[in-house]
């Protein structure tokens, strides 16, 4: 008899995104006069720079000719790719990563959803409150939570964010080995100074943890004094590993590329206290199991750090940010206390009422499709988000609709 991984029981029915999505196509079958605008998933709305649509289309006919065609590359990705990254996105920041610490792969939410794969079984996970659900589902999958009760999983070191830490989590207070941050936050939009991250990487060094960072959003950072990269923290390059898309700062969600930097100073321990290197386990692990990004999806990336795509990406985040604007003082305007939208695609709303609630209020009597905070986790209820991706047609019309509806 096949038996089955019963960690999937104690997941909840469905995932976030997908359980939103089917709300709704089933309030668009019952209404099919009415238009829906979705600020709800952050999927981006703008065709790709024209720079990496160049590179595309010359990397597929180079893929057309014998002479020139590419089979399967290497799994970590081409070393043009890598080189591009490391220089512009950690050495340009006076980090000393290098291009063999980057692997590029098909998208940040299978890297954060497979990192924990190297990691043993009975360690603590510390998770945010809020949070990106793909962290905590991929560990209750591996089974290193207990069951699912009053909204929380058993055995898992949430992290509180909210109003009274300004969204940016306190140390845990009982040890943790495992660390999980996104800065700037999805869902919050909340941002980390400096200091906020090295108390982190203090933390981490002293307990032997690592922290999993998450900047799939830092293209979105206005301000010039927040950290891009956590290896702009003294010491991070020991105990952090992190996570980057080209989905928010390229437009690549449908095109699929991203990256994770594991420094080789990153280490794990054995149960006989040997340290190992964790560049070499998620080598090992990405060897076997992934065999590489497309070679003309990744001449599309390697365009976006040319002078042209640099540029033409600037313009984008300015196209969403201006979206972020209206969204944030609309709801500001209403009277909501807002986070986010500043530093962030994602505008995160106190709602005063209970987050499904504000869902159906706002998708019934507006026809908007927001994200309800407490599918984040229980220190979302009373929030909801609303994303920038769409058009500034469609972000106007939307905010026009939920003044009346709100009003
Ligand atoms: C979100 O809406 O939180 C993101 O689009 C999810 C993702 O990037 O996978």
């Amino acid at each position: 008899m096949i038996t089955i991984n019963e960690n999937y029981l104690k997941l909840q029915a469905s995932y976030l995104f997908s359980d939103i999505a089917r709300r709704v196509a089933k309030f668009q079958q019952e209404h099919p006069e009415k238009n829906v605008i979705k600020l709800g998933i952050g999927d981006v709305t703008r065709g790709l720079p024209p720079a990496c649509i160049a590179a595309f289309h010359k990397a597929i006919d180079e893929m057309a000719d014998d002479s020139t065609f590419h089979g399967y590359g290497p799994e970590q990705g081409y070393d043009f790719l890598r080189e591009a990254i490391a220089s512009h996105d950690f050495q340009s920041r006076g980090t000393e990563i290098t291009a063999d610490e980057i692997f590029v792969s098909d998208g940040a939410k299978c890297d954060t959803g497979n990192i924990q794969e190297i990691f043993s079984e009975d360690i603590v996970i510390a998770i945010p409150d809020p949070v990106y659900p793909v962290y905590l589902d991929t560990n209750v999958m591996a089974g290193r939570t207990g069951d699912f009760v009053d909204g929380r999983y058993k055995d898992i070191v949430y992290l509180d964010c909210n109003k009274e830490n300004g969204f940016v989590p306190a140390l845990p207070d009982r040890p943790a080995d495992l660390i999980y941050l996104c800065f700037p936050n999805n869902p919050t939009g909340s941002t980390a100074t400096k200091e906020d991250l090295q108390k982190w990487v203090d933390y981490a060094r002293k307990n032997k943890a690592i922290i999993l960072f998450d900047a799939a959003y830092e293209a979105f950072i206005q301000d010039s004094s927040l950290p891009h990269s956590i290896y702009e923290i003294d010491g991070a390059e020991e105990v952090a590993l992190e996570f980057r898309s080209f989905s928010k700062s390229a437009g690549f969600t449908g095109t699929r590329c991203a990256y994770t930097v594991v420094p080789k100073k990153c280490v794990g321990w054995d149960k006989a206290g040997t340290p190992h290197s964790l560049h070499d386990m998620w080598n090992r692990r990405h060897c076997t199991k992934f065999n590489g990004v497309s070679y003309p999806v990744q001449r599309a990336a390697e365009a976006v750090y040319s002078e042209e795509g640099q540029k033409q990406c600037e313009e984008l985040i300015t196209f969403y940010r201006a979206n972020a604007e209206v969204v944030l003082q609309t709801m500001e305007g209403l009277g909501y206390e807002c986070v986010g939208g500043i530093n962030s695609p994602y505008i995160w709303i106190d709602g005063k009422m209970d987050s499904w609630e504000f869902f159906d209020l706002l998708l019934n009597k507006a026809g908007v499709v927001c994200t309800p905070g407490a599918g984040f986790g229980t220190c979302g209820n009373g929030y909801i988000r609303i994303s920038s991706f769409n058009s500034h047609e469609n972000v106007i019309a939307a905010m026009k609709r939920v003044k009346e509806a709100l009003r």
